[in-house]
């Protein structure tokens, strides 16, 4: 086992005992509920290095109308009230909170799946706000996403070498002996063997997947990888291996990333600073050892204590056993 994972597991298993005070005890979600939400965001705090953040979203505000209202006076929901983050290169940001605090949509605002109702986004300095198709191929180009899901981002009827293939053809990256390489390197990257090749993405394992669907995120040789809950969805035995992966690979890549988790412990290892959101508001941010360690807000004191099922949305109510 490398050190990385047993370093997470020896985390974990203290976060154990860190978190029974507040784990059983069901009025935990009311506590937090029970916190005033603030007005505004804490204001940015990335230290000024004279680098250009790889993304900045500046004051960024995302409303959603439901179903549920009528035509004339359809209900809103704010998803964030006010956003300022900078992702510097090489760094990585975690992004915590409950369900439902607005985090995926900070990851699709970041990655341009989602358009902001107020506010600026910049990539590598430029405004792309509204983005045009170049924008969206240079930011394609610069900025990976990984899903919970890996279907989200492979094609089931495609083997994994065409899915491998497919963004280095679209790109027009290298000859086509060039390609053949790059995937052989980007499996070996990902540990999976190249007898993988000719399979379907129905004929792999969830994790086999999850480390298709990141050597697809690393092929253009980004420089940030946007990761919402990449590891959710996997059978609890391969999430410390798949998270391994990234982290091995962002100290070789030198990548920058956002990691969105649900586990706090992950979170704590893999993050070189914590942004704490309450409803779509930055409550808390800094660096990982000044949140967790001296965390200011009451909300974020209150969260980091609590279990990982407070904050999983599938998980619902806690079992009072
Ligand atoms: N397409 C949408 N239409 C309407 N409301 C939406 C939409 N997407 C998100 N929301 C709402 O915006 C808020 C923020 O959602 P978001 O998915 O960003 O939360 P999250 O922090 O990622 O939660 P989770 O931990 O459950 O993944 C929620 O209230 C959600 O219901
Ligand atoms: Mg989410």
């Amino acid at each position: 086992m490398s050190d990385i994972v047993e370093k997470v597991e020896e985390e974990a298993a203290e976060s154990v005992e860190y978190a029974k005070p507040t784990n059983t005890s069901a009025g935990v979600r009311e506590a937090l509920a029970a916190i005033p939400i603030p007005e505004e965001s804490v204001p940015d705090d990335t230290p000024d290095d004279g680098r250009t953040p790889i993304i900045h979203l500046d004051n960024v505000k995302v409303v959603f109308k439901t179903r549920t209202g009528s035509l004339l006076h359809p209900n809103k929901v704010v998803a964030l009230k006010g956003s300022t983050i900078k992702l510097m290169p090489g760094e990585t940001i975690g992004l915590v909170g409950e369900s439902g605090c607005g985090k995926s949509t900070t990851a699709n605002v970041m990655c341009g799946l989602q358009p902001v109702t107020e506010g600026k986004v910049y990539f590598e300095g430029k405004d792309v706000t509204k983005r045009t198709a170049d924008d969206r191929k240079t930011i394609g180009r610069v900025l990976s996403v990984v899903f919970q899901d890996p279907a989200t981002a492979l094609n089931a009827r495609m083997t994994i070498h065409d899915q491998l293939m497919d963004p280095l053809v679209v790109h027009n990256v290298g000859t086509p002996a060039e390609r053949e390489q790059r995937i052989l390197d980007l499996l070996g990257m990902v540990g999976l063997p190249t007898s993988c090749l000719q399979a379907l993405p129905g004929q792999m394992s969830g994790g086999q997947r999850q480390r298709v669907a990141i050597a697809r995120a690393l092929s253009l040789e980004p420089k940030a990888i946007i990761a919402d809950e990449p590891t959710s969805a996997l059978d609890v035995s391969v999430r410390a291996q798949i998270l391994n992966l990234l982290v091995d690979l962002k100290k070789e890549l030198n990548l920058a990333m956002v990691f969105i988790s649900h586990d706090i412990q992950t979170i704590r290892y893999i993050s070189d600073r914590i942004i704490v959101m309450n409803k779509g508001v930055i409550v808390e941010r800094g660096s990982s050892e000044q949140v967790f360690n001296h965390p200011k807000d009451p909300y974020t004191k209150l969260l980091l204590g609590a279990a990982p099922s407070l904050l999983h949305p599938d998980l619902g109510q806690e079992n009072p056993m």
